[in-house]
């Protein structure tokens, strides 16, 4: 799917804006303040269904009263997206929904400057990355993730009441223990994959034979829903004591490793950013492999980021795919 044309109405603070797009590369330049980002989070909300920073609340230009996306494609294929302040509406292909069906959503690789920074950030920003690109490698996953994590919500809320007791936990208990251990197994099993290629994909940026890859940290109970749902009931206490669940997959973390050493305060800022760029090779490699679509490039003024070796291998890699590129 290649993307034609891009209109956008009250949409952050662009009134109304239209661009026409490229089949290989688009560039959209912009001073600080332009709406360079905004035109890549509509594109994302009408391919991924949401935003990837913000409600739309945030999004509607100030004092309006609705917003809305328009994507045309060069398959003659129309998407629209509208938002009026109460409730969001999808009309792809003519058929109207409040969600963007599973089926018409698109892949897109987005990369952000802030990813660059991904290494050396929280355990809740990593968590946020591959929940993000593991939801595009299997729709399944998004789907056990969003039980998942209404399960918790649901579970951290009866916690909070003074007068909770484990029986009146345990079905939340047992959904927890059942969608954190498919989790695992889709976690375990997407590492393995990003892994297999990480270190010839680096080695194609850099010259370099280091030894990169990503160790999944996480709790070995994980891996039985018996084991799982035991190590809930065990934490109980602690956890009423809390207000939270202290036990579970939402925990999980991603640890860089480089040369055998955790890369945060070993590799360079030059080596930590070339494993993120052999993650953005990867991550377009595995959703063209998984689902036999080739997903959309977004670039968010990356470029200005990186050196003139990072940036031409940025560009030989995903040469064969629609690269929006935004830069100031
Ligand atoms: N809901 C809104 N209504 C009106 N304007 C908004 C709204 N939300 C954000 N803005 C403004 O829209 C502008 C565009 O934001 P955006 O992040 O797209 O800019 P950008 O071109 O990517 O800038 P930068 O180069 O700094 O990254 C900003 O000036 C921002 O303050
Ligand atoms: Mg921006």
């Amino acid at each position: 799917m290649i993307i034609k044309k891009i209109q956008l109405t009250n949409f952050r603070n662009h009134s109304n804006y239209s661009l026409e797009c490229e089949d290989d590369t688009t560039l959209i330049i912009g001073k600080n303040g332009y709406g360079k980002t905004s035109v890549l989070e509509a594109i994302y909300i009408l391919t991924r269904g949401k935003s990837f920073r913000a409600t739309d609340k945030d999004i509607i230009k100030r004092g309006t009263s609705f917003y809305r996306i328009k994507l045309d494609f060069t398959d003659g294929k129309t998407n629209i997206a509208t938002y009026d302040n109460r409730s969001k509406t999808f009309v792809i292909n003519d058929q109207k929904s409040k969600r963007l069906p599973s089926k018409n959503k698109y892949p897109v690789v987005l990369f952000l400057p802030s990813d660059l920074n991904l290494i050396s950030s929280s355990p809740s920003r990593r968590r946020e990355y591959f929940d993000r690109i593991f939801s595009e490698f299997s729709e399944k996953y998004h789907q056990v993730l969003l039980k998942y994590n209404k399960a918790l919500k649901q579970r951290n809320e009866l916690l909070k009441k003074e007068t909770i007791t484990n029986e009146m936990i345990f079905s939340w208990n047992l959904i927890l223990s059942k969608y954190g251990v498919e989790l695992y197994n889709y976690r375990s099993e997407f590492i393995d994959e990003i892994n297999l290629s990480y270190k010839d994909l680096y080695y194609s940026i850099t010259n370099h034979h280091d030894n990169i890859m990503i160790k999944y940290k996480t709790d070995l109970n994980h891996t039985s829903v018996e084991d799982y749902l035991k190590n809930l009931e065990q934490n109980f206490q602690k956890d009423s004591y809390l207000g939270h669940t202290s036990y579970g997959v939402h925990r999980d973390d991603y640890i860089f490793m480089f040369n055998q050493e955790i890369a945060d305060g070993s590799a360079s800022r030059g080596e930590s950013r070339s494993m993120i760029l052999a993650l953005k090779f990867i991550e377009a490699a595995l959703i063209e492999q998984k689902i036999n679509l080739k997903p959309i490039i977004l670039l968010d003024d990356v470029f200005s980021e990186l050196d003139e070796v990072h940036r031409k291998s940025l560009v030989k890699n995903f040469k064969d795919h629609q690269i929006i590129i935004t830069s100031v």
